[in-house]
């Protein structure tokens, strides 16, 4: 199935109109139909999980069966807050404080997929949030280096990946638009906020087969998800969609100091 078809399935038509984007690496792997039953006692929401990777995931399109998978089992209820438990698995973002959202689990596994890991990829994530997202990539590759610009929320991530043991995560709390030189070249990266542009620091932090999965729009505006795939000294570009993410801020956009452009919203 082609990703013209998943983007015109995306929630409430925040997708749309996809262009020529290539099947993403597939793994076919067993997975979990049945929960023992005394793995439903001791994680009261994994039925919950695993509905919400049928009916969300699995029949709108995503096939890579690692990234199945690991949606089956990252509790993503550690990752929201408290009064959201109750919609930690509903297909939607979720507010996680300082104006910020945890995305909406389908884009999760979208993207994720888009990014076609192999276990020993390094992966930069620019954007921890609340570091869901993070912790998904941390399962299925060797090493993770997330950015996270507001402080306060590189501290509550970087706590909850020790309490819930994601050792392989490397955390920061800067401008993830210039990237991490010094941990470059990674196999893919991921962006959660919107640039007005594709960062080039990020292109030149990917390896010659690396990929590059970004949503490029204004803030609050029509948006579009990129998958760009680098061959050696060129980029191959894929549109994927579009979508509606907060705005990346920081130095490398043209909006400057990040406090004056967080929204309220339905964005993730
Ligand atoms: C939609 S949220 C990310 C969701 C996150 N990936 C998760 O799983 O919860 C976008 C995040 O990007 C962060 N952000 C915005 N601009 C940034 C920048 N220039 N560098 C690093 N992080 C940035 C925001 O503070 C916010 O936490």
């Amino acid at each position: 199935m082609s990703h013209q078809w998943l983007a015109s399935a995306l929630c409430l038509g925040l997708l749309i109109c996809a262009a020529c984007a290539p099947p993403p690496a597939s793994t076919p792997r067993e997975r979990i139909t049945t929960p023992p039953s005394e793995e439903t006692a001791v994680d009261p929401y994994l039925e919950t999980r695993l509905q919400m990777v049928e009916r969300t995931m699995r029949s709108r399109g995503i096939k890579d069966e690692r990234v199945l998978r690991v949606m089956e089992t990252t509790p993503r209820h550690e990752f929201v807050p408290e009064r959201y438990l109750n919609q930690a698995y509903a297909d939607h973002p979720l507010p996680i404080g300082h104006g910020q959202t945890i995305s909406q689990p389908y884009i999760v596994a979208l993207m994720t997929e888009l990014l076609q890991l192999e276990p020993g990829d390094k992966v930069l994530e620019i954007g921890t949030g609340s570091g869901y997202q993070a912790a998904v990539l941390a399962q299925l590759v060797d090493e993770v280096w997330t950015i996270e610009i507001i402080p306060e929320l590189a501290e509550q991530a970087e706590q909850r990946f020790r309490r819930l043991g994601y050792a392989n995560l490397h955390t920061r709390t800067a401008d993830g638009y210039y990237g991490w030189p010094e941990a470059a070249p990674f196999d893919a990266i991921i962006v959660t906020a919107a640039p007005d542009h594709i960062p080039q620091p990020l292109l030149d932090q990917l390896t010659p087969d690396g990929r590059l999965v970004v949503p490029v729009g204004p803030p609050g505006g029509y948006q579009t998800l990129w998958q760009l795939v680098r061959e050696g000294e060129d980029v191959r570009a894929y549109n994927i969609g579009g979508v509606r993410f907060v705005p990346l801020v920081g130095g490398g956009q043209s909006g400057g100091d990040y406090e004056d452009r967080f929204g309220e919203g339905e964005q993730r």
